[in-house]
């Protein structure tokens, strides 16, 4: 894949991320590969959740079934990247990205106002994800992981965009921008005030 083709896979994030975070990530592998794989576990436990809360909503129950095995699928893929290492993922850190980002979930109002702030979420973690796996996959010193990552990035991609087919599914398309430029706004402020760890995948 050509550069000019990975440029579309910036999808659109309000605040780029640093590109010096490959370097710094670079030189934790352990720790980032163990975060990543928390945030694989997640997304998988994440897209159940949808499902279950949402059980009534065919469309969305057809969409979400397959990501979360895709999640679920990528969750053993960074599994078997740490064994390789001798690497172990051991107890779940805190995220606090997704933490911030949740803070930001508007409750209350109508059930499918309320899906929508979980699929416009979902779609923020994606597409932010998306963005991290582009910069490693251009960037690491390890072909093994540039590859890897681009796999992860194309992936994540298709994700983000069914989360965000799916909120203009239910909700009208401009109510589903304005709020989705709100946490655009919001998320690059939470990006701004978090430091770069180097042992954060986000
Ligand atoms: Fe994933
Ligand atoms: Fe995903």
């Amino acid at each position: 894949m050509s550069s000019a083709t990975i440029e579309k896979y910036k999808l659109g994030l309000n605040l780029p991320s640093d590109p010096r975070w490959v370097n710094i990530a670079e030189k934790s592998i352990e720790d980032i590969l163990i975060d990543h794989a928390f945030c694989e576990q997640k997304a998988a436990s994440t897209g159940i959740s949808l499902i279950v809360h949402f059980s009534d909503k065919k469309e969305l129950v057809e969409a979400i079934t397959p990501i979360v095995a895709e999640e679920w699928d990528h969750f053993g893929l960074v599994l078997k990247e740490l064994k390789l290492r001798g690497f172990e993922l051991g107890k779940k850190r805190k995220d606090d990205y997704a933490i911030a980002l949740f803070k930001l979930e508007r409750t209350g109002g109508a059930r499918d106002a309320q899906l929508v702030e979980k699929l416009l979420i979902s779609a923020m973690i994606e597409a932010r994800s998306c963005e991290r796996f582009r910069l490693l996959s251009l960037h690491i010193n390890d072909d093994r992981l540039k590859k890897f990552y681009h796999g992860f990035m194309v992936s994540e991609a298709g994700h983000y965009k069914t989360f965000l087919g799916l909120a203009k599914f239910y909700m009208p398309a401009d109510y589903v921008s304005a709020r989705w430029k709100e946490y655009l706004i919001a998320e690059a402020e939470i990006m701004r005030s978090m430091e770069m760890r180097a042992d954060r995948f986000h």
